[in-house]
């Protein structure tokens, strides 16, 4: 049978400082009821200041690792997504390795914003189909907090710091990744950005006065463009499978928006019973989300389970995966 990638552990992190709605009413200039009206964010977690992505990103591997017979040196590849990489280089997923003591592992980061996470474990499938890796480490871990400014309401609402992360290994029994889709529009680029910082418009003084270090973002079009491309993908990867909403157990889709959530459940057929949400606690943790919706709902999980997974971010890079469940959560 043909060998699959299959998720068999499940590890995740997000902060213990809580950021809440009312503290952001005294940044900026929004209030509880309008953030969640719009978006369905109560609070988000936030890092303290001295920790950075990777710091997260191991504690949510050590946890993935603890409910697995392995220990880092049986890991051969680590796959890093995120937006808020420890340095510009070495890549995080290096520094991860080194610091759990992947001692026979290589690795390297990615980066498709928001879909950083699904373009990874998509990658990461790769190695395994191909039978050159039997333990692949996909990470999507973010500090998003880093790349807010706080008096910006059109930002600092929605996002948040967290790591998730999932172990691949090979399966024949007819679970793991079974199709996948994606789709990148680089003119989306002038939508959400991270102006400086880049080759572009290398850092400077004036362009840190001028907060363009900080995540901009046209909302409104974003919006527009998530919710389409999210709910197209999902439809046309559930339709060539022959997949219906009462096949799907969950749609584990990434949490940017309630709204946009709503709608890709909606065009699916999926009631919201079978919808992964978790957006509510944590915001939008960037490349965590996926992962950290597997982490909150992996006891529910059992073999065999379909999933859809969607995501949209910068870039614009957007897809959907459709996976079996490998195993039976605890
Ligand atoms: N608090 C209070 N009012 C706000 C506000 C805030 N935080 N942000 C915007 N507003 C106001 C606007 O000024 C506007 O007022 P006006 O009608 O008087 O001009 C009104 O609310 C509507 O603004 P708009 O930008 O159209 O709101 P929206 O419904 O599109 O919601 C976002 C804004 C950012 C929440 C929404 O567009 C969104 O979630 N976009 C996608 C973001 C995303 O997914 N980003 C990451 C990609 S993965």
């Amino acid at each position: 049978m043909k060998i699959r990638a299959a998720i068999t552990a499940v590890g995740g992190y997000v902060p213990e400082r809580v950021l809440t709605n009312a503290e952001i009413e005294t940044m900026a200039d929004t209030n509880d009821q309008w953030i969640r009206e719009r978006t369905g964010i109560a609070e988000r977690r936030i890092l303290d200041k001295g920790r950075a992505t990777s710091d997260m990103a191991v504690i949510a591997v050590n946890d993935l690792l603890s409910r697995t017979p392995y220990t880092a040196a049986d890991i051969s590849l680590i796959i890093c997504a995120t937006v808020s990489p420890d340095h510009v280089y070495p890549a995080t997923a290096n520094i991860i390795a080194d610091k759990i003591g992947a001692t026979k592992s290589w690795g390297f980061d990615m980066n498709a914003a928001c879909a950083g996470f699904l373009y990874a474990l998509r990658t990461g499938a790769q190695f395994i189909e191909s039978g050159t890796h039997q333990r692949v480490l996909v990470v999507g871990a973010d500090t998003m907090s880093i790349r807010v400014d706080y008096e910006d309401r059109n930002t600092c609402i929605l996002f948040g710091d967290g790591a998730g992360a999932v172990l691949l290994e090979p399966d024949t029994e007819g679970n793991g990744m079974i199709d996948a889709q994606f789709e990148v529009d680089g003119s989306g680029c002038a939508y959400l950005q991270q102006p400086a910082g880049g080759s572009y418009e290398p850092v400077s003084v004036q362009n840190v006065r001028a907060k363009r270090q900080f995540i901009h973002q046209e909302g409104s079009t974003v919006y527009k463009f998530a919710v389409k491309g999210m709910a197209d993908v999902t439809e046309e990867v559930m339709k060539r499978n022959g997949l219906t909403h009462e096949d799907v157990r969950f749609l584990v889709p990434h949490q940017a928006n309630k709204r946009i959530i709503d709608a890709t459940a909606s065009r699916a057929g999926l009631p919201p019973e079978k919808v992964m949400i978790n957006i509510q606690r944590y915001g939008n943790t960037t490349c965590a989300t996926i992962p950290l919706c597997l982490w909150d709902w992996q006891k529910q999980l059992r073999k065999g389970d379909n999933l859809m997974l969607a995501a949209f971010g910068g870039g614009f890079a957007w897809g959907s995966v459709y996976l079996k469940w490998a195993y039976d959560g605890e």
